[in-house]
């Protein structure tokens, strides 16, 4: 598969592209004039651009397969941040796919996304954006999976030992997960069928047993039903 990486920059974008390229993807970064990029990455396609300029982002995805989005505010005392890149920044790119046609689309998104009130609200309403930037996606035509991890970590040891735990919306509240396990469940989403047009919550815990994404989204939908 060709796939485009957004906020491929980031702590968990970076970590999806290499896992794309282990898996012999092809790869092609969006990032901005000032992002910085690890070395295992300098071999890949690139497109430096702002996420408002759509004639770039258009011939960027363009005749690629999959679009993964993993742009989220920084940190930062501009609290339009959120609203900026979590929902229109999230727009701009579905709309580029529509305009395109690439119809494979997983986001990056959090737990919690919709809540009004938690803690991390406090930048920006950064989770009443993010469920905005979501709905943008839901709403499309396009063929999207949704992925919302707990808390990031940076471990990259014993990580095998680190078991996933999927579940449908809005049923996980708490929990961490190492970035580079969102990576990998980003890529193994993309050849899941079952996990398009669902919302997938995501966090991990030492000693829970290793399963595959398809047979946990059935696990969940068949609980449900
Ligand atoms: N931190 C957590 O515990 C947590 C928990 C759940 C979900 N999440 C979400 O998971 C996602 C990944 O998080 P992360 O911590 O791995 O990300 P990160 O390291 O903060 O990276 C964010 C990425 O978004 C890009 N970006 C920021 N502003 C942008 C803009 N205006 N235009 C284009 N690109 C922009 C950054 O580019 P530059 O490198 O150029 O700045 C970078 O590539 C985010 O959506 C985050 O909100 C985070």
């Amino acid at each position: 598969m060709e796939i485009v990486i957004s906020g491929a920059s980031g702590k968990t974008g970076y970590r999806a592209a290499e896992e794309a390229l282990k898996k012999g993807h092809k790869v092609h970064l969006l990032l901005r004039k000032t992002s910085k990029i690890p070395p295992s990455l300098t071999k890949c396609e690139k497109t430096y651009l702002s996420l408002g300029e759509t004639n770039k982002l258009d011939g960027a995805i363009k005749g690629k397969d999959a679009l993964i989005i993993a742009t989220g505010a920084r940190p930062s005392v501009d609290l339009t941040g959120p609203a900026k890149i979590d929902a229109f920044g999230v727009k701009s790119q579905v709309e580029s796919c529509k305009r395109v046609g690439l119809k494979r689309v997983i986001l990056v998104s959090s737990l919690c996304a919709g809540k009004w009130f938690h803690p991390l609200n406090l930048f920006g309403l950064i989770l009443v954006w993010k469920r905005i930037g979501e709905q943008f996606l839901e709403k499309s035509s396009l063929d999207w999976t949704i992925i919302r991890p707990g808390g990031l970590t940076e471990q990259e040891d014993d990580l095998q030992n680190e078991g996933i735990i999927y579940s449908s919306e809005n049923t996980q509240t708490e929990g961490s997960i190492p970035r580079r396990l969102v990576a990998k469940s980003c890529i193994e989403a993309l050849n899941t069928a079952n996990s398009i047009q669902k919302i997938v919550e995501i966090t991990s815990s030492k000693g829970v047993k290793n399963k595959s994404m398809q047979n946990q989204i059935n696990d969940f939908v068949l609980k449900r039903s």
